[in-house]
Order: structure tokens, then sequence, then C-alpha cells
């Protein structure tokens, strides 16, 4: 009773789909950035100044008031810039130093994993980038406020954001490097994320419909398709099960 009790944890049946998989693909959301003080986009406080995030992260929102959208955006620079990775960020960075054939691929535009030392695939873009509106050119931007609106460097027009927003594409080489993670993987683990948004939830599915086992660690139940469900913070449970 008890063997089969041990046999059937998830946390050990988790440790072993990875143990045994050549190639792993990782997805995070916001709710691994959670412990570090990011606040994420569906829980509490995902509202400012009465405005919804979908009411913001739109090229309609920019166009209709660039001031606005940046304020936004500067506002949460400095959220994120008083954050460090947490324990979580640390235990995939540490994993993926000596694991091979993993890749992690992020919906957070925050660069924790980037500062815990991971190479990853963004799929949303960084917070810390510029893209000028006109030529496409982005540079990377550490401020957190500045007077007026950035202006880019090559041609003088406005910068915006370089970050996926709403109805927009995600940049060719994260589809290419997502896709190819997907299908190539046998494990697939999701942190933090609430498995709604296109086409990042849509990578978890292609892997799930070419057999890859799902491992889905959240603090809530959400919308990935897993195989097995650890629930809890990502900060208590990554350590563990990426020892
Ligand atoms: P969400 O805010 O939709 O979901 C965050 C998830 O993290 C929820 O399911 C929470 O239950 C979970 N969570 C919270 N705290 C946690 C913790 N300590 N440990 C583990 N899980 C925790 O964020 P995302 O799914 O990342 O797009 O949102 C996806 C995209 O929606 C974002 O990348 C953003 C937004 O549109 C862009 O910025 C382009």
């Amino acid at each position: 009773m008890n063997a089969c009790k041990k046999l059937m944890d998830p946390l050990d049946e988790a440790r072993s789909v990875l143990s045994a998989a050549q190639e792993i693909m990782v997805l995070t959301g916001a709710g691994i950035s959670a412990e570090s003080g990011v606040p994420t986009f569906r829980g509490e406080g995902g509202y400012w100044r009465n405005k919804s995030y979908e009411e913001l992260a739109s090229p309609q929102a920019f166009a209709q008031d660039p001031r606005l959208v940046w304020e936004w955006y500067l506002m949460r620079r400095q959220t994120v810039a008083a954050c460090r990775p947490n324990r979580a960020h640390v235990a995939l960075a540490d994993w993926t130093a000596w694991r091979q054939g993993v890749t992690l691929l992020t919906q957070n535009v925050d660069g924790l994993h980037e500062i815990a030392g991971s190479e990853v695939v963004r799929l949303h873009g960084s917070l810390w980038v510029n893209r000028c509106i006109a030529c496409g050119l982005e540079r990377d931007d550490r401020r957190t406020a500045f007077e007026g609106l950035p202006m880019s460097p090559c041609c003088g027009a406005l910068e915006r954001p370089a970050i996926v927003w709403f109805g927009e594409s995600l940049p060719r080489e994260a589809v290419i490097a997502g896709f190819t993670a997907a299908f190539q993987a046998q494990a697939v683990l999701v942190v933090g994320t609430s498995g709604v948004v296109m086409p990042a939830a849509e990578l978890v599915k292609e892997a799930a419909n070419n057999q890859a086992i799902v491992i889905d660690v959240n603090t809530e139940d959400d919308a990935v398709p897993a195989h097995i469900k650890l629930r809890g913070s990502a900060a208590d449970l990554l350590p563990r099960l990426l020892a």
C-alpha cells in the first residue's frame, strides 16, 4: 500500500518523466515571477488606472494614447527593477546548466530568467527593449522614467515597447524555436501560466498531441492540458522537482 502510494506521488512521477526524456520543453508564465514581486496578469491587481491589461497592450491603444501606454510600461519597469529572481528561476537556471536537451520558453517580459543565468526563448518580447515604429530598430533601454516620449536614434520616429501585443504575431525566430521544441519534446514542464494565451498555449497542446507528457506547476487549476498536476508555488516546487 505504502509502496503504491509512493509510486503515485506526483512529484516523484514528474521527476521520473523528466529524467527519462531526452528533449524537454519548459514554458513559463507570470506565476514564476509572482514570488519575486511581479504581479500576474489575471490575478488580483490586473487593472491599472481602471484599465485592463487588454485595453493597454494593443497597437490601437498605443496609436490612441502612446503616453498612457508608455506610462504603464514605465510603471512596470519600476516594479520589475526592484525584483530579483526567486528560487524557481534559480532552480531552472541551475538545472539547465547541466541538463542537456532543455528548451526554456517564456511568456514573461521581465528578464528575471536571464538575470538568474538561463538562456531563454522570449515569446512575448522584453520590457527592457524599445522598437522604432518606423524602421523597427530595437535598442535596450533600462530607463524607468523619461520626459516626453522615447524617439528612435535611427530616424527620430516614436519608439514603442518591443512587446507582443494583442493581435500581433510573435517574433519569427521565437515561433520556430517554440514549435521545434514542442515537436521534439518527450516531456513538457509548464510553470505559472493560466494557459489561455495563444500561441504559447498551443505549443503545449502540440507537444501533448505528439505524445509528450505534460507536467504543470501552478498554485491553482488552470487551462493547461496536463498529465501531472503539481499544485503549489513555483519557488517551493521547482527546487524539489529539479534538484
Ligand atoms: P496569468 O496572469 O494569466 O497567469 C498566471 C498564472 O500563474 C495563474 O494561473 C496563477 O494561478 C499562477 N501563479 C500565481 N502565482 C504562482 C506561484 N507562486 N507559483 C506558481 N503559479 C503561480 O499569466 P500568463 O499565463 O503568463 O502577454 O499570461 C500569459 C500572457 O498574458 C502574458 O505573457 C501577457 C498576457 O497577455 C504579453 O505580455 C504579450
